[in-house]
């Protein structure tokens, strides 16, 4: 249940309760008398997609990701922008990749054509599934890669995102579905101290050479300080990306480089970034 209209993310009430749904109404209502959204509740997971749209056609660009957005361990405390992704995702079926291809991806593309209003660029859907099911829900769409999912796809598209992106923007007509250079990567968020609610800034930061090629650091949120030192200057500060032949692979290749190459006082990240695949499938079965 929410107002209707933009809330910053925010102001989503989810219970299984009737008075907690009806008190958060009463809520939104006596503040400002507008329209309340209720949808049902989906319990299940989530998982990334990313397509290109180009003459009209969408395929996809990557594999399918999943974020983790709680800022701790376990899917615990506050939300953040995202704490790290990882792909292949196991539970990502054919069957729900061709689900969401042929109920929304491909409708969605043909309907911008259609209306005359054709999109030429990325779309990035937030897919849930229901627990149990293979039946996707479309919870998201935007016109711009996720966050840090881009990170983690970067290095996977073969002859280089950039050179994939600009066929795209050039062109009309459709490109070639780019290969991947790797079968899984892995991006795990380094945050400020105080990250999400208070996020720091101006703590030095400390990066050594990055030993292995597989491992790659993105800046997010970095600046120059006036004495030349690299200094935190956001909520997100870095991502390290590692790539490799699955996801345990990638995931050493990226806790190693944390632990050998980059840090700064009151650097926090989530040290469960791609091992949750195994709970969450065990979740699944329970479920089933
Ligand atoms: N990773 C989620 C987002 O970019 O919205």
């Amino acid at each position: 249940m929410k107002a209707d209209g933009l809330a910053s993310g925010k102001g989503t009430t989810v219970t299984s309760e009737r008075r907690d749904a009806e008190a958060a109404i009463h809520r939104e209502l006596e503040r400002e008398p507008r329209r309340i959204v209720i949808e049902e509740f989906i319990d299940g997971w989530e998982a990334s997609f990313t397509a290109t749209v180009s003459g009209g056609r969408a395929q996809w660009l990557a594999p399918v990701f999943q974020d983790y957005k709680p800022i701790y361990d376990g899917d615990v405390g506050p939300n953040t922008g995202g704490m790290g992704v990882y792909a292949p995702v196991p539970m990502v079926t054919e069957a729900i990749v061709d689900k969401v291809r042929r109920k929304i991806l491909d409708p969605s593309a043909d309907a911008m054509a259609k209306e005359n209003v054709p999109f030429q660029g990325v779309l990035y859907l937030n897919i849930i599934v229901k627990h149990g099911t293979e039946d996707p829900r479309l919870l998201e769409f935007n016109a711009r890669f996720g966050d840090p999912e881009a990170q983690g796809i970067a290095p996977l598209v073969k002859g280089g995102l950039l050179t994939h992106m600009r066929e795209i923007a050039e062109d009309s007509k459709r490109p070639p579905l780019p290969e991947c250079a790797s079968s899984a990567s892995v991006v795990v968020v380094l945050a400020s101290k105080g990250y999400p609610t208070n996020p720091s800034t101006g703590d030095r930061i400390t990066i050594r050479k990055l030993s292995q090629n597989s491992v790659v650091l993105f800046h997010a949120g970095t600046a120059i300080a006036s004495t030349g030192e690299l200094v935190t200057a956001g909520g997100r500060v870095l991502d390290i990306v590692a790539t490799g032949p699955d996801v345990e692979s990638a995931r050493k290749a990226a806790y190693s480089a944390i632990g050998s190459s980059v840090q700064f006082p009151g650097m926090q990240y989530r040290r469960d970034i791609g091992s949750g695949q195994l709970r969450r499938r065990k979740l699944e079965q329970i479920q089933t």
